[in-house]
């Protein structure tokens, strides 16, 4: 037995190594936690930017500590969408992502791809935009190119994102897609997907499905139209922006549970919980942190009692540290909506994932 003085000198000196050889620089001072991955049976993802608005491998090289102790899933915030994969009509730029799908191989991590068809103003190639062609025919060809790349290495596709009106929650969003092809451009891209990589799970993707019911059972009626089709659509994801007091638990609860009835695979998709959006609060105050711990843990449990097993596509949460989060882009106040703050230190929000996860399996 050695003795404890001994002991204790030799753990401190372990420590003191341990924190030179950090290379987290960006969670430097963050104290060790129970990794998430570790508690769950199914993926427990984080999505990452690279490449792009803003961010590269760098960045992820400097949290890849807290990346690779708490997470196996990960997904390109942003490098992945339509605009990076595919600048212009003949040119596919794969070197961002690629880098990002070695990563998640090195590390043994799962790649989710987002997303194939996305209509946002923003990252719509803008060759896209002007194109005068055969639209059926190129969009079948963006898909297969992407699809055919990464196929082995992606393991599952958003293909269609944020296709129904948010507004008027009982028709399609008025994109160009639908401008140009009408509303069977959805299943000819789950067509297109399946072809190029028969493995992939493809998944519909969507926000406020678990928020409002009528968007919700728009979402339904698709995906009954697709299976009794046998449109190759395997699994929803719920994006699940959601804030501490909205919607109800009960809400998330049925929607989840009307997906899962489908024999579907569920993901939490882009998990995030927004503090201040009534209150503009300057600093994150512990009644407030209390509240996002518990709204964490109750998501997560009614994941788990909402899915069984075998359809549990994961849940993933949309960054990492709070400063990352997109929903800081361009608002005038602050927000603390993940699981880790600024130094990488684990919030009572991602203690109550952990015991989420814990009470439920
Ligand atoms: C967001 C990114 O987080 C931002 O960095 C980017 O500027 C805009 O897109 N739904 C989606 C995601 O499907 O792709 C969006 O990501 C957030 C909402």
């Amino acid at each position: 037995m050695p003795n404890i003085m001994s002991y204790r000198f030799t753990a401190t000196l372990l420590a003191l190594i341990c924190c030179f050889c950090q290379p987290d620089s960006r969670a430097q001072s963050a104290a060790p936690v129970p990794a998430l991955k570790d508690n769950a049976r199914f993926p427990i993802g984080v999505a990452l930017n690279v490449g792009n608005e803003p961010g590269d491998m760098a960045d992820i090289r400097e949290s890849a500590t807290l990346i690779n102790s708490q997470f196996n899933s990960i997904v390109a915030e942003n490098g992945m969408k339509m605009r990076f994969l595919h600048p212009a009509i003949d040119t596919y730029d794969f070197a961002a992502a690629d880098a990002l799908a070695d990563y998640a191989s090195t590390h043994g991590m799962i790649l989710h791809g987002h997303t194939l068809i996305w209509h946002h103003d923003y990252q719509l190639p803008v060759w896209m935009k002007n194109y005068q062609g055969d639209w059926q025919a190129m969009l079948r060809e963006h898909i297969q190119q992407i699809c055919r790349h990464f196929a082995g290495k992606v393991k599952s596709w958003d293909v269609v994102n944020e296709a129904i009106d948010n507004k008027h929650p009982k028709q399609y969003r008025a994109t160009l897609f639908l401008e140009k092809l009408g509303p069977a451009y959805i299943e000819q891209a789950f067509i297109a997907a399946h072809e190029a990589d028969p493995a992939a799970v493809l998944y519909y993707n969507d926000f406020n499905i678990e928020s409002k019911s009528d968007k919700l059972q728009f979402m339904l009626d698709m995906v009954d139209d697709f299976q009794r089709r046998h449109i190759p659509l395997h699994g929803i994801g719920f994006q699940m922006h959601v804030s501490i007091d909205s919607p109800d638990i009960a809400q998330i609860k049925t929607a989840l549970q009307a997906v899962a009835a489908r024999g579907l695979q569920v993901r939490i998709s882009e998990l995030d919980v927004s503090l201040n959006q009534q209150q503009k609060a300057a600093s994150l105050d512990p009644a407030r942190a209390q509240l996002q711990k518990t709204r964490y843990r109750d998501i997560v449990s009614t994941y788990l009692q909402s899915v069984p097993p075998a359809q549990r596509g994961g849940i993933t949460f949309w960054g990492l540290l709070d400063k990352d989060s997109w929903l800081l882009d361009n608002k005038p106040y602050p927000d603390w909506p993940l699981l880790f703050d600024d130094k990488g230190q684990a919030k009572p929000a991602y203690f109550g994932v952990l015991e989420g996860l814990k009470e439920s399996q």
